[in-house]
């Protein structure tokens, strides 16, 4: 298990910036991902630990030691790929068995040390098994059991999931999770599936155009972006434009036009100013709609636009002022069902409201 260390890492091809000037430390036995969309630089900073690409500037560390000029082979680093790297031509127990052959190890060792990758993959009883008659999540936990076998110091994961179908990826990501934690293997995990990461990580780098731009756990990723393209990148969000009338410790007043002023949290990462434009972050879950009454002072009130059913949810535009706000109500009977044209009021608790620059 190990600690890594980006300082500074910058990796150019020609004149495309693929990776730009990146500090991250990721801790011992820590699931961190790297989440951004396609081109953000994301395998790159992953091939650059791997081995597979010098960077252009800047160190990279493992346990506090400067391995930026070690071979791929002397990092002691497993890297699983999108698609299932293993041999076709070799049954299951020749694939995994594969890195222990090139090392030498005996065939007692060998056989117990395969015997065991498959046990933790749950696969005991397919070492006869071919490629082809393996189903795509199969074929993925045979991937990783090939990298597992060797004992790797850090596990990179690029996308291992988004081969496989919507129902494998979901199985996969809670049992990569818990295999990860059994083991206690640092892994870095590439993504550019935000409820992946979500799921999966101690921490994510959310990346675009080769820089992290916030680093942190899931709940403040998704609860307390620090701009409006993470906001937007993680989850549904409803951005209602606004500007700063005032700031307090940890929060401020945003001014969201036609007299209607709210209190709202700031990210201690952010720093704002009175006049600032911004946007008031509210997730859909976290609105509470409730047709008009005179009895409860609503943050906002307007009109519902249209309903969308989705099974587990009915999903709500709803025009207040010059606002498009969308809200999700878990579809329960009790809840009720509103048409278009129903005049509502729209409940948020200070909590639940943060503003972006
Ligand atoms: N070998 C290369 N030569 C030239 N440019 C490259 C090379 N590898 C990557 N790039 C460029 O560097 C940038 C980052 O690429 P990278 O593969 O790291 O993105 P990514 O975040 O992994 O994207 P994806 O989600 O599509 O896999 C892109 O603009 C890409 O075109
Ligand atoms: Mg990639």
């Amino acid at each position: 298990m190990s600690s890594v260390e980006f300082r500074g890492v910058t990796k150019h091809f020609g004149k495309t910036v693929a990776v730009e000037s990146t500090d991250i430390i990721i801790e011992q036995g820590e699931f961190f991902s790297m989440l951004g969309p396609s081109g953000c630089g994301k395998s790159t900073t992953l091939r650059m630990l791997a081995g597979f690409l010098t960077p252009t500037s800047g160190r990279i560390l493992v346990n506090g030691r400067d391995i930026t000029n070690l071979p791929p082979e002397a990092r002691g680093i497993g890297i699983v790929f999108q698609n299932y790297a293993i041999f076709p031509h070799m049954n299951v127990f020749d694939n995994i068995a594969f890195g222990l052959v090139e090392r030498r190890e005996d065939k007692a060792t060998i056989k117990r040390k395969v015997g065991a990758a498959l046990e933790q993959v749950g696969l005991g009883g397919y070492e006869e098994r071919f490629e082809r008659e393996l189903s795509g999540g199969q074929k993925q936990r045979v991937a990783l059991a090939r990298v597992l076998v060797i004992e790797p110091e850090i596990l990179l994961l690029d996308e291992p999931l988004s081969a496989l179908d919507k129902q494998m990826r979901e199985e996969m990501k809670f049992w990569i999770k818990d295999l990860q934690k059994s083991v206690g293997i640092t892994t870095v995990y590439v993504t550019h599936d935000q409820s992946e990461a979500l799921t999966m990580s101690d921490r994510i780098a959310v990346m675009n155009q080769g820089k992290m731009l916030q680093i942190g756990s899931p709940v403040d990723i998704y609860e307390k972006p620090t701009s409006r393209f993470i906001a937007e990148f993680i989850g549904d969000s409803n951005l209602l434009d606004g500007v700063v009338a005032s700031l307090s410790d940890g929060g401020c007043m945003v001014d969201l036009g036609d007299g209607v002023t709210v209190d709202a949290r700031v990210s201690e990462d952010v720093s704002l100013a009175p006049g600032n434009n911004v946007a008031l972050l509210l997730r859909p879950e976290m609105v509470r709609m409730a047709p008009s009454t005179d009895s409860e002072k609503p943050r906002l009130s307007g009109k519902v636009i249209s309903e969308v059913y989705q099974g587990a949810l009915r999903r709500y535009r709803i025009r207040a002022n010059q606002h498009d706000i969308t809200v999700e109500v878990p579809n329960r009977p009790e809840l009720g069902q509103l048409t278009p044209g129903t005049p509502v009021d729209l409940f948020w608790s200070t909590q639940s409201g943060v503003v972006v620059p």
